[in-house]
């Protein structure tokens, strides 16, 4: 059987050339990236490249950028970091519905300890609406936190916008109000500037952009302050101390100098994918509807829910037949729980539940799409069949 992998939303595969760069630093080149030694020397160069590369695919400083384990970490410290930062100046946040829980549970750790937190809503289509975020930020508000992409509809949010509205309070006075963007979905997807942005802190994580797992960064600007959240030596100038990771710093600085180079045509590729995917969707499944605003997201993104099928066999059917997706509603504790972005657009609770995410990369190709629409088209008919639901009736 063949396989098919539309999960790269969920993760990538690793790049060859990312697997040559970082291969010398998990073999000879195992020094100390803080020892003064000649070992220790190769491994700091390493490093210093590798902020470059990273710093570079995000119109960044390279002293800007602050490594650690994955997008997670990166969130926990920029939204925890600038909160404890900033807290003698207020204790108020302002996030939206939609955000990976690497924010929304930050969030809700802030709010135990004190701090208020206001999630915007967002528009059925999965945007958030600007007009919003001004009406919530108090003079007490300290971080806004509003991701770049959506990681389960694509939706890329107005960034520039929200950070238009940051400026402008803070032109009267409101200097501790920080904006921060999860972009882990969005580098290498689609352009990252950070200055065209106007924001203060970015995250990322490499594993979504052909590194391995466990690799990722925090753009600072220059002049934020940040608590750490964990202690002891010096490295990343003591706001993410330990050891240097290096095979993994290497690795994730290598496949953004790929991601930087390839930016278009990977865009491109999963565009036309993504495009056929859904439109053979449309042609040959009845009782569909496509999820995310389509004026307003990533190519290598489709959300699609299926009416009329019941949830829990889609996926695993799907598996059966080499297809690897994902699904709206994950399994957790026996109980099938809604994704919480879905439940956001106002999508009822039957639709979420045969609702599907087919994220593509560059390595996918047309047979892949027509492959997963004959997988597709079969176990839904089965499924509908199965449940006693007649599909050319609910093809309306
Ligand atoms: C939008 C978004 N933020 C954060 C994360 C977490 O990143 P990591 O898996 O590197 O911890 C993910 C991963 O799924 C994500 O999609």
């Amino acid at each position: 059987m063949r396989r098919i992998y539309l999960d790269n939303a969920a993760t990538t595969a690793v790049h060859p050339a990312v697997v040559e760069a970082m291969l010398p630093y998990l073999t000879d080149l195992y020094g100390n990236a803080s020892s003064i030694h000649w070992l220790g020397q190769q491994s700091k160069k390493a490093v210093a490249k590798a902020r470059r590369q990273v710093a570079s695919l995000i119109g960044a400083d390279e002293n800007e950028i602050v490594f650690a384990s994955g997008g997670t970490e990166s969130d926990n410290l920029a939204v925890i970091g600038v909160a404890e930062a900033w807290a003698e100046k207020g204790r108020h946040i302002v996030t939206s519905s939609i955000e990976h829980p690497a924010v929304l549970k930050a969030c809700k750790h802030l709010e135990s300890l004190g701090w208020s937190v206001t999630a915007v809503p967002v528009s059925r289509g999965g945007v958030v609406d600007v007009e919003e975020v001004r009406m919530s930020l108090r003079d007490d508000t300290t971080v806004v936190s509003i991701m770049f992409v959506n990681n389960e509809i694509g939706t890329v949010q107005p960034i520039a916008e929200i950070a238009a509205l940051v400026r402008e309070r803070r032109a009267a006075g409101q200097n501790h109000l920080h904006l921060h963007t999860d972009a882990v979905q969005a580098t290498g997807k689609i352009p990252v500037d950070v200055r065209a942005l106007g924001v203060d802190l970015l995250s990322l994580s490499g594993h979504k952009l052909h590194a391995p797992k466990g690799a990722g960064a925090l753009f600072v600007r220059k002049g934020v302050r940040l608590a750490a959240r964990q202690f002891g030596g010096h490295q990343e100038r003591g706001r993410r101390p330990g050891t240097e990771s290096v095979p993994m710093i290497v690795a994730l600085g290598a496949a953004c100098e790929i991601a930087g180079e390839r930016l278009a045509e990977r865009a491109e590729h999963t565009r036309a994918l993504r495009d056929r995917l859904e439109a053979g969707i449309r042609e040959r499944i009845p009782n569909v509807a496509f999820n995310g605003d389509p004026d307003s997201r990533v190519a290598h993104i489709a959300n699609v829910s299926f009416g009329d099928v019941p949830g829990e066999g889609l996926l695993i059917s799907l598996d059966l037949k080499g297809v690897a997706c994902a699904t709206g509603a994950a399994c957790s504790s026996g109980s099938v729980e809604p994704s919480h972005v879905l439940v956001a657009l106002g999508i009822d609770r039957d639709q979420i539940h045969g609702s599907l995410r087919f994220s593509l990369a560059e390595s996918n190709t047309v047979e892949d799409i027509d492959e997963a629409l004959d997988a597709l088209e079969q176990v839904i008919s089965r499924l509908r069949t199965e449940s006693g639901i007649d599909t050319a009736a609910s093809a309306g």
